[in-house]
């Protein structure tokens, strides 16, 4: 699958953790930056994941900044984006199952790597559900 992934500074020492990964896992990587830990601006890495992930049918997006949680308000501003901030595993899987989430959003400085690691991978394997799901999904994007 191919995975846009994105980060501020807060964000960087998990993404260079979260790369590797998934590259093990197989997936094709395009790593929007940042590529260090200067300080950089959130809101510009979740509008180039953001777009790309659109513009890609069936790619996935992860974002991430020091909670996750202006990365995820800021990705959620691009037309067809859903960004889910997640911190554990159910929600992840909700995330895809129900509300066909597109981008990951996750906390650098809040979630470990371990962990991280394993939200991304239940993230990555599940599937929107549709049916009632998808009429709700809808309504979300007639609000676009
Ligand atoms: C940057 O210091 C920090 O504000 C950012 O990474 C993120 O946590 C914002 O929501």
């Amino acid at each position: 699958m191919k995975i846009y992934i994105g980060s501020d500074h807060g964000g960087f020492e998990l993404k260079q953790a979260l790369v590797p990964f998934l590259i093990d896992l197989g997936h094709e990587v395009d790593d929007q930056g940042t590529d260090s830990s200067a300080s950089v601006d959130y809101p510009n890495y979740a509008k180039k994941v953001g777009q790309a992930v659109v513009a890609d049918k069936g790619s996935l997006g992860i974002v991430i900044c020091g909670t996750g949680i202006g990365i995820s308000i800021a990705a959620n501003k691009v037309k067809g984006v859903r960004a889910a901030l997640c911190s554990e595993e159910f929600s992840a899987r909700m995330a895809r199952q129900h509300n066909d989430a597109n981008i990951l959003a996750l906390g650098g400085r809040t979630t470990g790597v371990e962990l991280a690691k394993s939200i991304v991978e239940v993230f990555l394997n599940s599937s929107f559900e549709g049916d009632r799901h998808a009429r709700r999904v809808d309504l979300i994007c007639d609000m676009e």
